[in-house]
């Protein structure tokens, strides 16, 4: 039985069970993934940005025969921002191909089309089923990234400590923990839209103006999600000339997410990518005493970046991909399908 849920007021044995479908979900399609805990679950399922709504739904089963709750085997949620549904479908693997993924996805998609959007977008992980599934729902490839992971245990310090101070000395780098300070945000999302204007097309989320940039912070708390920044800073100027984000989720406290690293253009060339890079993983070695590998996305064509990443002992690990499908489009195809 599929029926719309709440997080928020859903009962800690319903959050468990979402919680063990994802392991389960994990365990066979990531295997090398750590597995999620149980803290902040519900924050991280319930809270969104301002002006933006998450909608879900579970799968239950029937009750098991002695008694206590029905587990929920399958979960999909759609999150309405601008002028696109983004969904996320997990079903778990002892129920697979019995068509419970393509009715969570036909019924979060009969919402987000009478709710007046147009497309649906979906992250599908490479060497997954998610690939033949969404290509049989007919979504389209938008965008391929590669995901690269580090693990810190490979890590040589002492190279990694000079790389952090090999910057030209007109700069100096600091650590926020917790996010820039406030007096620094105008100067923190002028360098984010700045950087925007010539390489759009990211999958990760990025805020650009000073109100969206704190909201979007406040929502990382809100979520159990511990944003970390070190920022490159000007010294004649005082401008942000680079940055690099790093969140550590709650949620699996030994895989570190990075989010954006930026160098304005008119401070790059001045060693100050790789400096920032290696100043945070080394901050975070002190801060995130459980952490144990970071994990990074990137555009293939972005290849000073994944130079950078690849001095530090990054490794390549798979294709991420942004698949997309017209709304009427997909609610026709399914419905015929039935
Ligand atoms: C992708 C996923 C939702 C599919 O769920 P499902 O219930 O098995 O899908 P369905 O039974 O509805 O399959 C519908 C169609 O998709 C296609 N499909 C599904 N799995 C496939 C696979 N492994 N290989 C090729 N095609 C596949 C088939 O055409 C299938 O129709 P068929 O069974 O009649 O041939 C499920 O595998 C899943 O939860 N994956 C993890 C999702 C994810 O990426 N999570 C993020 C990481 S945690």
């Amino acid at each position: 039985m599929v029926r719309e849920w709440d997080p928020r007021t859903a009962s800690s044995a319903e959050i468990g069970s979402v919680l063990d479908t994802l392991n389960a979900v994990l365990a066979a399609d990531l295997p090398q993934d750590p597995p999620w805990r149980e803290d902040s679950l519900r924050e991280y399922l319930s809270e969104v940005m301002p002006g933006e709504r998450r909608i879900s739904w579970v799968a239950q089963a029937d009750p098991p025969p002695g008694g206590g709750p029905a587990p929920i085997l399958g979960h999909v949620h759609v999150l309405l921002l601008g002028d696109i549904g983004v969904l996320e479908v997990l079903v778990h693997p002892a129920v697979r191909r019995s068509g419970l993924g393509r009715e969570l996805v036909l019924t979060a998609a009969r919402r987000v089309y009478q709710e007046g959007f147009r497309s649906i977008g979906v992250e599908v992980i490479g060497d997954t089923p998610a690939i033949g599934f969404y290509s049989s729902l007919g979504f389209t490839r938008e965008y391929v990234e590669t995901r690269s992971v580090l693990d810190l245990g490979t890590v040589d310090w002492t190279a990694l400590t000079e790389m952090a101070v090999a910057v030209d000395p007109g700069y100096h780098l600091e650590f926020y923990p917790g996010g820039p300070s406030d007096d620094l945000i105008d100067a923190y999302a002028r360098a984010k839209a700045e950087v925007r204007d010539v390489d759009d097309g990211e999958l990760r989320p990025s805020s650009y103006d000073p109100q969206r940039l704190r909201d979007s912070l406040d929502t990382l708390h809100r979520r159990g999600m511990k944003p970390y920044i070190v920022l490159a800073l000007h010294e004649r100027t005082g401008t942000v000339a680079g940055l690099t984000e790093v969140v550590v989720p709650v949620q699996h406290p030994t895989r570190a997410d990075q989010y954006d690293t930026i160098v304005v253009r008119d401070h790059q060339g001045y060693g100050i990518d790789r400096a920032i890079k290696a100043r945070m993983l080394l901050e975070l070695r002190s801060a995130e005493p459980e952490l144990t590998e970071v994990q990074t996305w990137n555009a293939q064509a972005n290849e000073a970046m994944l130079k950078v990443n690849a001095e530090l002992g990054y490794q390549p690990d798979r294709d991420w991909c942004e698949y997309s499908v017209d709304v009427a489009e997909l609610v026709h195809r399914l419905d015929t399908h039935r």
